[in-house]
């Protein structure tokens, strides 16, 4: 039997018997704070008093096949939720401080309250004035939503229980905090405790509870990290100082498809939702450009182009840069490798900065061929058709592999005006794909093609 652990990191939430200034499991620093135990039995007995009784799995059968929902009308939220709002469930929803978390919130209550849900919106960082103010900005001040601004989670407790809402919005996990619990607010012991109570609490009384955490790169406050696995559904609110786009993405979810996302804009009056995400990400692009590359992707369930930005100049230093946004930097060195050879073209001595445009967040494999021809078309100063949409997954032989929505892709490249698709060999095979398709084996036989020999 292992002993119970004591500490935490708040980084990754690993836990350990011993404090250390740094997390062995991930290495960060100063990440390691001393957590209490959830509970403890009384006289610290073994066995509780209580018997529970199992029930067979085929008794499950009769119970209701798929949870009740309820659409909030955003469709976007709607979909990463996996269909709408889970009764009974627990949601954690993570980003930076500022990014519009609480704005997000607001909205989606608003919604939620006028489809007829019992909303209750607690607020451990605004006061309800402060609130009622972000709702005028908002148009939102006829919307029946039930504000409280508190800390105390017993408070809260006794608050839900008199109210019995459907939906209670905690903004934020890290203000609150348990009087039984002897750490400051925004600590592992009380970020765990609160959530853990709040959890318990929503699936015993059937509400479905929405928890705000904010994720700082320093781990100095508790990261949701801590949170994750308590939850059913884990939700990170992502975008880029600076750009007015925000992704709502699904990181988990119980209850539907991970990996879905929400693409909204943030404007003077709050979110917008973006119905048509592929043409705002290419909005930006200008007449064909050497190293601009544009990715047929595939985000969730929906297909979403997107546009690859690479630059590469000679480095002043020894050691090159490598400079990556939005994409993984480790797999940008394997597509360098792979180039190098494979195909013979080297970058030893060159800068090379790899963006995608928007503050967009690409995590699709399939993604490596439109970084390569970003990457080979800035250090040829090139620029590549400006008619033709990329993508295909690239394997450490050089081989261009197929992947996963070939359709999806070819229809809404077609569907935003693009004639020609540079793809993998094994399409499988489709009607007419309305595009001319150029299949690339391999990515030597691609430099051939689309560079010259
Ligand atoms: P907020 O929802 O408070 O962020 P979080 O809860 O994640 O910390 O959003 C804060 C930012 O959003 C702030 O910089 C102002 C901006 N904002 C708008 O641009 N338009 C709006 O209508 C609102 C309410 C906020
Ligand atoms: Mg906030």
């Amino acid at each position: 039997m292992s002993k119970a652990a004591a500490f935490v990191c708040t980084a990754c939430a690993a836990t350990s018997s011993k404090w250390a200034g740094r997390c062995e499991s991930c290495g960060a620093w100063n990440t390691v704070e001393e957590a209490q135990p959830l509970s403890q039995g009384p006289g610290g007995k073994a066995l509780g008093a209580r018997r529970g009784t199992p029930i067979r799995l085929t008794d499950l059968a009769q119970a209701e096949a798929e949870p009740p929902r309820t659409l909030s009308g955003v469709v976007e939220l709607d979909r990463v939720l996996g269909g709408g709002l889970v009764k009974a469930s627990a949601l954690l929803v993570g980003g930076d401080p500022g990014i519009g978390k609480s704005t997000l919130l607001l909205q989606a209550a608003a919604r939620f309250a006028r489809g007829g849900l019992k909303v209750l919106y607690i607020s451990g960082e605004e006061s309800a004035a402060q609130i009622q103010m972000r709702a005028r900005r908002l148009g939102l001040t006829e919307s029946p939503v039930h504000l409280a601004a508190a800390t105390n989670l017993r408070d809260i407790l006794t608050t839900l229980e008199a109210e019995a809402p459907d939906l209670a919005i905690i903004d934020s996990i890290q203000t609150m905090w348990l009087d039984t619990v002897e750490a400051a607010p925004g600590s592992v012991s009380q970020v765990r405790s609160a959530a853990h109570e709040l959890t318990t609490f929503a699936k015993r009384k059937g509400i479905s509870m929405v928890m705000v955490g904010h994720v700082t790169k320093e781990g100095q406050i508790a990261g949701p990290r801590v949170v994750e696995h308590m939850v059913d559904t884990v939700l990170y609110f992502e975008g880029e100082r600076g750009h007015q786009f925000r992704i709502l993405r699904a990181h988990k979810n119980r209850f539907g498809p991970a990996d879905e996302i929400g693409v909204f804009e943030m404007t003077g009056r709050g979110l917008v939702e973006v119905k048509n995400p592929s043409a705002l990400f290419l909005s930006e692009r200008a007449t064909p450009a050497p190293g601009s590359a544009v990715f047929a992707g595939i985000e969730g369930s929906r297909p979403l182009l997107c546009e690859f930005q690479a630059l590469v100049a000679p480095s002043p230093t020894s050691q090159p840069r490598r400079s990556v946004l939005g994409w993984d930097g480790g797999r940008l060195a394997m597509i360098l490798a792979v180039l190098e050879s494979r195909c013979g073209v080297a970058f030893a001595g060159l800068d090379v900065y790899l963006n995608v445009a928007g503050g967009l967040r690409i995590s699709d494999p399939a993604a490596d061929l439109a970084v390569a021809a970003a990457l080979l078309s800035a250090r040829e100063d090139s620029a590549l058709p400006a008619e033709a949409v990329i993508f295909g997954e690239i394997s450490l032989s050089g081989a261009v592999r197929a992947v996963a929505q070939t359709e999806n892709r070819l229809k809404e490249a077609q569907k935003l005006g693009f004639t020609q698709a540079i793809l993998p060999q094994a399409r499988k095979r489709g009607g007419d794909p309305g595009l001319e398709l150029r299949q690339m084996a391999d990515l030597p036989g691609f430099v051939a093609d689309i560079f010259g020999p």
